[in-house]
């Protein structure tokens, strides 16, 4: 925070003299080469080149960051330490934005646009890299300070809104959880009673964190099973979290919530409790987080529960310097499926996964393709529509994995041998029953 107070600080008090000097020649050159209407003088804002853009920050260019970038980087969210909410936050980081546009590095979900059909998609478009590109080549102007969309930047840092609407059943913990300044990310869990006397069914869940500076990913699931000692014991070494859960989902920034496709939906028996495990960033400062999870019943009928399998590659060991280190994991179909939602999970050695599926007739289907993988940004993709497997298809997972040192996020400098018990990469597959499968169940509100 204070040293980009400071960076924003150096770089106005450098603008200020340039900006006169830059203002004189742009007219002269202006007038010279007879296009004045052509150039649009920076207002009250500068850059240290001259200006050939027509696209302003204030006008074109916060919209773009808006739609794509201030669900991580602005105050109170997890990329807080690079805010993009204002053209002073944003202009020292023109060439960086301008690298990791064109890289495609962020935003940092990364499945590939054109394997696999995702409900949202999460890739910038073209014509978004196209014009801060611009922008950022054409000496990156302010605009005009009326066109900047106070409101709605405001309101997005404020927080934004359920997406879905109003949740049926908010969940949150009892108290306020303390994250400590310095250390490493930390996981805490938290098991939340729901006081439902009957069944439900959820066709949807979302999170909003509490404190998004310091929430860097939530995960939900239902606790079915009664406590035992057993789960008891294995909790206490698993960060209190019940072993045996459910999983209902994932959130992390930036990724928007979905709803299962009518009459698919899971079970959330009466006496249960939703689990939530919350991964904590620190900031450097003592913080506090209390985040709430919004439970939305299914509105239609249910016949179908969903399930969710996770796959992952064997042992493994990596030798120092491989570049392009390939592992394959495998799962047979055992009953007709239609796959609705699939997440993969890469640890910090993955560079590239592909999942497909191989259909017994011999026909194969890309499901995803994810490349250049931030590891920690995660999120699960939707199916548009989702993919009908007969029995007896088989999804296979290809990863390529990269222990040199070209891998920024290598934890051994010199590359050393690396050795994986295993789940060193995995997916989770979220899947329903085919349409006419089950007998119809009343789904209860
Ligand atoms: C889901 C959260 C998220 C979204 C959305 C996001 N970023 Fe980032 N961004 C990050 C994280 C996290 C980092 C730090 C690097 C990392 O962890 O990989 C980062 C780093 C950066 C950096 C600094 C890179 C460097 O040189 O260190 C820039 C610039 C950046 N992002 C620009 C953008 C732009 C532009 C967008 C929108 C098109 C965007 N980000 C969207 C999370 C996000």
């Amino acid at each position: 925070m204070k040293i980009e107070a400071l960076r924003s600080f150096v770089f106005m008090r450098n603008q200020s003299s340039l900006l006169r000097r830059h203002r004189a020649a742009l007219l002269i050159a202006a007038l010279i080469c007879g296009i004045a209407g052509a150039l649009v003088l920076p207002r009250g804002g500068g850059a240290h080149e001259p200006i050939t853009t027509t696209v302003m920050f204030n006008k074109e260019v916060i919209r773009i960051l808006e739609r794509n970038c201030l669900d991580c980087h602005a105050p109170g969210k997890i990329k807080a330490d690079i805010p993009l909410t204002t053209y002073e936050e944003a202009r020292p980081w023109a060439k960086a934005i301008k690298e990791e546009v064109l890289e495609k590095r962020m935003m940092p979900f990364q499945a590939v646009k054109g394997f696999g059909s995702f409900q949202h998609d999460y890739t910038l478009p073209q014509r978004d890299v196209e014009l801060l590109v611009s922008w950022i080549e054409g000496g990156a102007p302010r605009g005009d300070v009326k066109d900047y969309p106070k409101d709605a930047i405001e309101k997005l840092t404020a927080g934004k809104e359920w997406e879905l609407g109003q949740p049926d059943l908010i969940l949150q913990p009892k108290e306020e959880t303390k994250i400590a300044a310095e250390g490493e990310d930390e996981t805490r869990c938290f098991a939340l009673p729901t006081g439902l006397k009957d069944d439900r069914w959820i066709g949807a869940v979302d999170f909003q964190p509490g404190n998004g500076a310091v929430v860097h990913g939530a995960w939900f699931a239902i606790e079915r099973a009664p406590q035992s000692r057993v789960i008891k014991a294995a909790k206490r070494i698993n960060n209190n979290c019940p072993p045996n859960a459910e999983s209902l989902g994932r959130w992390v920034p930036g990724q928007s919530a979905n709803r299962l496709p009518n009459g698919v939906a899971s079970r959330l028996p009466a006496g249960s409790r939703v689990v939530l495990k919350i991964r904590y960033r620190k900031t450097g400062e003592e913080a506090t987080d209390r985040s709430r999870v919004g439970i939305y019943f299914a509105k239609e009928p249910v016949n179908r529960a969903i399930s969710h399998v996770a796959i992952s590659a064997p042992a493994a060991v990596i030798p120092p310097n491989a570049e392009n280190h390939r592992v394959k994991a495998s799962h047979a179909i055992a009953e007709p499926a239609e796959v609705v939602a699939i997440r993969p999970l890469l640890f910090p050695f993955a560079k590239s996964i592909e999942v497909t599926a191989h259909r017994p007739d011999g026909a194969i289907e890309v499901l995803i393709w994810a490349r250049d993988y931030r590891f920690d940004w995660q999120p699960a993709y939707f199916f548009k529509k989702p993919v009908a497997l007969p029995k007896g298809s088989r999804i296979e997972v290809t990863a390529y994995l990269d222990n040199s040192e070209n891998n920024r996020n290598n934890p051994n400098d010199p590359p050393a041998q690396m050795r994986f018990a295993d789940a060193l990469c995995e997916i989770a597959l979220s899947s329903a029953p085919p349409t006419k499968a089950a007998p119809r169940t009343q789904a209860r509100r």
